[in-house]
């Protein structure tokens, strides 16, 4: 491997690797999946508005926080806690994080496992006579509620992931993150011109554009910070991670907007593709969690080539899934390597066979087992209450403590060492460093606060 320090790390084999890496880490089903039902459930450009300001005030600083804190400790997530304040109490955040790794992959990995298996539907022609948008959504339902597709297909997802892994950071994550990124690109481009081509398409982008801010609750500015942070993969380790095979050469600003910029991009653009779709085929907005395999198979269905460009676009969506899934169980291997000084073979294999039992009631959740399907209180499936409780959740509270960390116990000053040594300039130092102290972890609190508030009383 690439190397010029260091203690038998792998390093990213050339200046773009990590930035391929870090995005390829961040774009996946949270963009395309998670963003447009969240969008849809929330309404539409009110909550488009608050997740790019959730983005800027609190993404991109905590982005540049976690990946300085990786690089500085050259430690995974618990490991970078106990190098930069030794015996405190602070590793337990990243025990949070680790408990959080394996909770996201689990459910993450069982809609992967819907989105391979959407590959195999449209090549074996399943969506070749579509009239109309309930008939997807009537393909869909019976295929979450079939246990061979789901499990097969999700489990195929998790042995590749382990596989993946496995090989170390170089080979199998830099790789796979360059090629795919582009074309997954230019196809969704594809879908927008389609989707905004058809007719009554002018409504949904009403929807996805106009705000209307009196839709605005405490709950919706949650599940916006929450998606802002899901899809910068933050919160739990993984940029913290990845921030510790960087060289001290790379200029860690650069990279985090890079990050941020794409991941955005994508997320955008993918809303772009669904919404004026969605408004074209008279469905409602807040189809949740089933909205993307309902809605973009039928605008597939409407063009020349759909099911070639179709099942392209699901084997594209399957690899942004698995560069995605690669860093979360990076985490979780990092953390064993490191910690219990378990060999990658044996943290590989063990955390893939963890997940895979993590996984059962988010499978079980699409209908085929009722339980799961309708949980009692939470009145949701069991895919969605993981999504919430540690997709949003979760990823909020590990943010705030990545902001209290990096703004007051390790400090500003000690961060900022760390990012000049890449970037000696270090342009936004001031404002980076009044983001990350205060705006950031106040802005998470109050949010928080007001989401009890408003569930509570
Ligand atoms: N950001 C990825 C997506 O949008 C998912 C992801 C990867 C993630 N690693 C993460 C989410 C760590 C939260 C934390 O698809």
């Amino acid at each position: 491997m690439t190397n010029e320090n260091n203690n038998n790390r792998g390093l990213w084999g050339s200046k773009i690797g990590f930035i391929a890496a870090a995005a390829g880490s961040a774009i996946g089903l949270g963009n395309i999946w998670r963003f447009p039902y969240l969008a849809g459930e929330n309404g539409g450009a009110a909550f488009v508005f608050l997740y790019l300001f959730c983005i800027l005030l609190i993404g991109f600083p905590v982005m540049l926080a976690a990946i300085s804190m990786g690089r500085s400790a050259q430690r995974s997530i618990v490991g970078s806690f106990k190098t930069l304040a030794p015996d405190s109490n602070w590793k337990y955040v990243g025990i949070l994080g680790v408990i959080t790794g394996f909770a996201i992959l689990s459910f993450y990995s069982i809609v992967a496992g819907y989105t391979m298996g959407y590959i195999f539907k449209t090549v074996l022609g399943s969506f070749n006579n579509i009239q109309n948008a309930q008939q997807t959504k009537q393909i869909f339902a019976e295929f979450i509620s079939d246990p061979y597709w789901v499990f097969i297909c999700s489990y195929l997802f998790l042995f590749l992931n382990g596989v993946i892994v496995y090989k170390g950071i170089e080979n199998g994550i830099e790789r796979w993150s360059k090629r795919m990124m582009p074309i997954l690109f230019i196809l969704l481009i594809i879908l927008v011109i389609r989707s905004l081509t058809l007719e009554g398409a002018l409504a949904g982008l009403n929807f996805y554009l106009k705000p209307d801010l009196s839709k605005i609750t405490g709950s919706t500015i949650m599940n916006a910070l929450g998606q802002a942070l899901f899809s910068l993969s933050l919160g739990m380790g993984t940029m913290i991670t990845y921030g510790s095979y960087l060289s001290k050469k790379d200029n860690l600003v650069t990279s985090a907007s890079y990050v941020c910029i794409l991941d955005t991009l994508i997320a955008f653009i993918a809303g772009l593709a669904i919404f004026p779709a969605l408004f074209a085929m008279n469905l409602a907005p807040d189809q949740g969690p089933s909205l993307v395999f309902i809605v973009i198979p039928s605008i597939f269905s409407k063009m020349p080539g759909g099911i070639f460009f179709g099942t392209g676009f699901f084997i594209l969506l399957s690899i942004a899934a698995l560069t995605s899934t690669i860093s979360q169980l990076e985490v979780v291997v990092a953390y064993f390597i490191e910690e219990w000084k378990w060999s990658r073979k044996k943290a590989t294999a063990i955390s893939v066979a963890v997940a895979s039992v993590i996984a059962i009631p988010s499978a079980f959740s699409g209908g085929i087992v009722q339980f799961f399907t309708k949980l009692p209180v939470y009145g949701g499936d069991f895919l969605s209450f993981m999504s919430t409780v540690f997709g949003s959740y979760n990823l909020i509270i590990g943010s705030f403590f990545i902001a209290v960390f990096v703004g007051w116990k390790w400090g500003v000053h000690l961060a900022s060492e760390e990012i000049i040594k890449g970037n000696p300039h270090f342009k936004i130092r001031f404002l980076w460093n009044f983001l990350i102290k205060y705006v950031s972890p106040i802005a998470v609190f109050l949010i928080l606060l007001n989401l009890i508030k408003s569930s509570f009383f």
